[in-house]
């Protein structure tokens, strides 16, 4: 099967993509709104794309009335959002959280999530999410009832049991995130496994000295 993006009409690009890119990690995003309202909505365009700097991308998309959802309308306004990152016990909450709700609406009070006041930025955290990720919003590319938000992390809150006593790295046994397939379908990340370069390869490796760049070798060399 073949499909021509340029000339297909856009809910069918959607279908396809979200099909195939997946599993998409949830972010659950609080934000603040301009009379203090906070707000909550999941968003599975969503991932990291940087460490220096931390960057976090969101991909938002309009009602179909053409309105702008609530979260964009108040990151915009406030240049802050946090991500609370889902695992399963918040999975019913968060899909309470992805109804279209009027602005006066607070999706974590809806679906009793409890909140903690973010530290860095005007904002609440979930305080069950096994990680939160304070954001400045560092540009916003906007589209025909499109945006995309890139955000810089500037704090990251763990819940304590998910991660070894140095903080160091996460405990897969107890941190297993939610991420969405194609449709209503979901994944939890509870089948983990390590997969690690073989040692033999490490010399047809190149640029991994910051000092001296390896020298270069085709691809045909290394099979
Ligand atoms: C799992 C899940 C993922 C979603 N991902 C996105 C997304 O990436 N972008 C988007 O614009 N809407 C997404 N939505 C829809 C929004 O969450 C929904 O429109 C929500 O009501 C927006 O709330 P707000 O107006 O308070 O911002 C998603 C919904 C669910 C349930």
């Amino acid at each position: 099967m073949e499909f021509d993006f340029t000339q297909l009409p856009a809910a069918d690009r959607y279908r396809l993509l979200t099909n195939f890119v997946g599993p998409r990690p949830i972010a659950l995003v609080t934000t603040r709104s301009a009379n203090g309202q906070g707000n909550a909505a999941p968003m599975s365009f969503f991932n990291v794309f940087a460490h220096e700097p931390p960057i976090v991308i969101i991909g938002f998309s309009a009602r179909p009335d053409g309105s702008e959802k609530d979260t964009l309308v108040n990151l915009r306004r406030s240049g802050e959002f946090c991500v609370n990152m889902v695992d399963l016990e918040l999975s019913e909450a968060m899909i309470l959280c992805g109804v279209n709700f009027a602005s006066d609406v607070d999706e974590t009070e809806f679906s009793g999530l409890a909140t903690s006041p973010c530290r860095q930025i005007d904002a609440r955290f979930v305080t069950r999410t096994p990680c939160a990720m304070e954001c400045r919003v560092e540009r916003i590319i906007d589209y025909p009832r499109r945006a995309i938000v890139l955000g810089e992390v500037v704090e990251m809150t763990v819940r304590d049991d998910c991660m070894d006593a140095q903080g160091r790295y996460v405990d897969p046994g107890v941190y297993q995130p939610l991420a969405r397939l194609h449709a209503d379908n979901y994944i939890v990340a509870d089948r983990q496994f390590e997969l690690k370069k073989p040692e033999a390869m490490t010399r047809h490796e190149v640029g991994q000295s910051a000092a001296t760049p390896g020298p270069a070798r085709s691809t045909k060399d290394i099979r």
